[in-house]
């Protein structure tokens, strides 16, 4: 981890109410976008912790309120402030409080948050989340700024981050790059996350041997564009054998991967380690028309992504294939657009996630001027999810009778109800007891919908 100084005011142990601070101490995190946001505010938390803040579940009992938003669609500033003005009155009642903005949506607005919201205190980008207790002291501080923002991203130190995690459970995300350089013309990312950067292979091993220590039998090592992970000569396939064999974790997981740099090796790779690597593949294609995604500049054609598609396939046949689609791209026709339901019928990914073009400032995209008017992009997104469902529940009925590997992270002893995991991903219920928590069940599917399977538990 990057080490943060923490201000002897803040400091564990230290005198828990310094000047201007409310006694609770308290610190409220709403959380919006990705995987990898959800794992930064649990990495704010964590230094708040260290710096002698509690969590707390309600804004009414914070000292510190954190908006850590996402910025990849659908005007995400306007609901930061509409959130902060939900905050107005519990400023009102109590002086002490203060409000930040994180993630994406502070890094891409910095200082124009707190012109536009005077309500809101801090902003802190992507890059500065290791500062954030700082930052909180300098807030209060007598003579100390009042506002603060801290939106720099550092570009030429090291990725360390050493996974910073309160309660892992069962199952835990793991950073292992940061960033991207793919530029797609529709996407806000590399402007919010910065450049790809890599933590080094050691680094990560480390990590995930001490998780292991602390009962996480799954991760899901994270990444914008995980193959490009690089650390000298290794690539993301020897990263993910080196998890497999040098680590006495149960499960791996990763997420996301670019059909243009999806290569031979890493299916390999997977096959080889199956009993560890789990058999799900979400590759993001976007477009099934080959125009529209040479204008998003995604870097492969309809026939590339298929001809991935089909290696994977032959590599793993047990696989499971999930995807992200954008409808209603500029200049799309209806005619595009059918190629991208044809190419979901043709590939029967078992989990879709599909999304109505926004255009994101600094993007090319954004600037194009044959934008699709909402109504046509509201009726695609419609076909393509009907489309998607009257399939997916066929594809998933293949699983009933069949026995699954079930990673069981929840129980209900007052239902006697568990529910986990199956290496597919999917999200298995069956009877059991808090005792099955941490434990790799085998479960027969009784019945499967597309998003839940229901079974019994196989006794040997
Ligand atoms: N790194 C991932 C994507 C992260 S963003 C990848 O390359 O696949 C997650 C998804 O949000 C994208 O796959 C895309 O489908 C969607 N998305 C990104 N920008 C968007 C935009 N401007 N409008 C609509 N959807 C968008
Ligand atoms: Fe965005 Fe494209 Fe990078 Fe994914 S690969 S984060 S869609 S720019
Ligand atoms: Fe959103 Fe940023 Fe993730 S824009 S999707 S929180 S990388």
């Amino acid at each position: 981890m990057t080490q943060c100084e923490i201000p002897p005011s803040l400091a564990l142990n230290s005198d828990p109410t310094p000047t201007g601070v409310r006694p609770d101490r308290g610190v409220f995190i709403s959380t919006y976008g990705c995987q990898m946001n959800v794992n930064d505010s649990e990495r704010m938390m964590s230094l708040m912790e260290m710096a002698n803040f509690t969590p707390v579940d309600r804004p009414e009992d914070a000292s510190v309120i954190i908006i850590n938003a996402c910025s990849v669609r659908e005007k995400p500033v306007q609901k930061v402030y509409s959130e902060v003005g939900l905050y107005r009155k519990l400023k009102k009642e109590n002086p002490f409080l203060r409000i930040g903005v994180a993630g994406c949506v502070g890094q891409q607005e910095k200082e124009n948050l707190i012109k536009n919201q005077p309500l809101i205190d801090f902003v802190f980008g992507t890059d500065n989340i290791d500062e954030l207790p700082l930052i909180v002291a300098r807030l209060y501080e007598e003579d100390g700024p009042g506002k603060a923002v801290e939106a720099r991203f550092k570009h030429r130190e090291p990725y360390h981050v050493e996974t910073l995690v309160r309660n892992p459970g069962v199952s835990t995300f793991v950073n292992i790059m940061k960033g991207c350089d793919n530029f797609c013309s529709f996407c806000i990312v590399p402007f919010t996350r910065g450049r790809e950067k890599s933590r080094p292979l050691q680094h990560v091993l480390t990590d995930v041997r001490h998780l292991v220590k602390r009962g996480v039998r799954e991760v899901t090592l994270l990444g914008q564009n995980v193959n490009s992970y690089r650390d000298d000569d290794m690539d993301f396939a020897d990263l993910l054998a080196a998890v497999a064999t040098q680590t006495d974790i149960q499960r791996i997981r990763y997420t996301t991967s670019h059909p243009k740099d999806f290569n031979e090796k890493l299916v390999e790779t997977m096959a080889k380690h199956q009993n560890k690597i789990c058999e799900y593949i979400h590759l993001p294609f976007q477009s099934g028309n080959t125009d529209v995604l040479a204008r998003m500049n995604r870097g492969y054609s309809r026939e590339d992504y298929l001809r991935k598609i089909e290696m994977i396939k032959k590599g793993l046949p047990d696989v499971v294939l999930s995807t992200d689609i954008i409808v209603g791209f500029p200049g799309e026709t209806e005619e595009q657009f059918n190629d991208t339901v044809s190419l979901v019928e043709e590939v029967a990914f078992e989990t879709m996630f599909a999304f109505k073009y926004s255009p994101r400032p600094f993007t090319k995209a954004a600037r194009f001027e044959d934008q699709v008017d909402e109504d046509a992009k509201q009726s695609r997104l419609v076909r393509l999810i009907e489309a998607h469902e009257t399939q997916a529940f066929e594809i998933v009925k293949k699983y009933e009778g069949q026995v699954l590997e079930v990673l069981v992270d929840r129980a209900e002893d007052a239902t006697g109800k568990v529910s986990g995991r199956s290496t597919q991903n999917k999200n298995v219920h069956f009877l059991g007891s808090s005792a099955d928590i941490g434990k790799l069940v085998p479960v027969r599917v009784m019945k499967a919908f597309p998003n839940v399977l229901r079974g019994e538990r196989v006794m040997s």
